[in-house]
């Protein structure tokens, strides 16, 4: 078989690393308002194309992490060039252009043999699984065994997206903590492939501005005839939640790497401690906030986005030496690659890749544990 991957952690074989190629600034809409770090308020965040020289730091970065992955026996495949610059109109909505191709993780996830398209949150993401067809087409004519599905696309009409949520002060987003309503709707199925992550026989997939409960609806109905559980997770300390990698982050059997800031809500948690799982906090990341790259929409958290190449060895951003230390405690071979200059594509280590084989099959991690099914 060649796809089959069941959790985030199982030995590698066949993985796709994401490329810089082509890359444009995401485009202010409903679902998204990218601003500048440590530029006033107000001052426009650039639109059109990335640089061409922002756009080979970040593919020499790609690059190495493609030769350490091949060091080690990986297969590692590309996704296709796109034309991101191409505006993208439907009945519905209008963006000037789309994004780039530097995040697999956010638009593709493998669970089990199959392969799932999510439908997206944003409308500059729309198309963003073009890149990744011809692959999916190979993998799906290789295999009988395998099966390909794509989530129904939402309208991404402008009664899809919650648009008071940009301007709620800090207090508004204080007293909400708990409702988990964020810049989307309820009305449709939305979700991010990035707010899952994958336990064998369970997954959690976080509530989201990338992903609502309507999304986790269609993943349940999906899933849970096929022998898995789904379960909703929640971290109210984050005000602006949008996949979960930065998150909450497991590293094998039993263990989970967590986000001192964003503590998992007492309520999910018992799904872990109820099964011996452990939590352990990730250390401080080395950059203060206003040391990302400016164009930088994701957190300093971003250090704890590692991928796995097995359960005893995980690659990690070169410079974040205390959690090198940590994992290295914890008994993992830690690799490094210098990563930073793909930060300002919306991600790290994990998002910039979509596993295809991971050796291994479905195996339960919760035995003790009480879920009702839909139906
Ligand atoms: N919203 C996350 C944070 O800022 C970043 C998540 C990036 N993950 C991804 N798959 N693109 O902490």
């Amino acid at each position: 078989m060649i796809v089959n991957s069941w959790n985030e952690w199982d030995p590698l074989r066949e993985i796709v690393v994401g490329s810089a190629d082509g890359a444009h600034f995401e485009p202010t809409e409903p679902g998204n308002r990218p601003t500048i770090r440590n530029a006033p308020v107000g001052t426009p965040f650039p639109t059109g194309p990335k640089s061409p020289e922002a756009i080979d730091r970040a593919n020499e970065e790609l690059a190495g992490l493609v030769a350490l992955l091949e060091s080690r026996g990986i297969t590692v495949r590309r996704p296709d060039p796109h034309d991101f610059g191409a505006p993208v109109r439907t009945p519905d909505f209008e963006v000037p252009n789309q994004y780039c191709a530097v995040c697999p993780r956010d638009v593709m996830i493998t669970v089990g043999h199959d392969i799932i398209e999510a439908p997206m949150s944003r409308r500059a993401r729309y198309f963003e699984y073009r890149p990744y067809r011809r692959l999916v087409y190979e993998y799906w004519n290789a295999d009988p065994r395998v099966t390909w599905t794509t989530a129904p696309k939402p309208s991404m009409d402008d009664d899809m997206y919650r648009q008071e949520f940009w301007d709620w002060p800090v207090e508004e987003r204080h007293r909400r903590m708990h409702s988990f309503e964020f810049c989307i709707t309820q009305d449709e199925v939305v979700f991010d492939a990035a707010d899952i992550s994958r336990f064998g026989r369970d997954l959690i997939v976080q509530e989201s501005m990338t992903t609502n409960r309507t999304g986790i609806t269609w993943l349940k109905r999906h899933l849970e005839p096929r022998g898995f559980r789904v379960h909703p997770v929640h971290f109210p300390l984050d005000y602006f939640p949008s996949h979960v990698d930065c998150t909450f982050v497991p590293l094998r059997p039993g263990l989970v790497l967590t986000n001192p800031e964003r503590p998992l809500l007492e309520r999910d948690a018992r799904l872990f401690h109820d099964n011996d799982w452990e939590l352990v906090d990730a250390p401080q990341p080395t950059t203060g906030n206003d040391e990302m790259p400016d164009f930088c929409q994701s957190s300093k958290w971003l250090s704890m986005n590692v991928l796995s190449l097995s359960p005893t060895t995980v690659v990690c951003e070169e410079q974040e030496k205390p959690l090198q230390d940590l994992l290295d405690k914890l008994d993992f071979e830690v690799l490094t690659v210098p990563f930073r200059n793909v930060f300002e594509y919306g991600g790290s280590l994990h998002c910039a890749t979509w596993d295809i084989h991971r050796e291994g099959v479905r195996e339960d991690y919760f035995p003790n544990i009480a879920y009702r099914p839909l139906v």
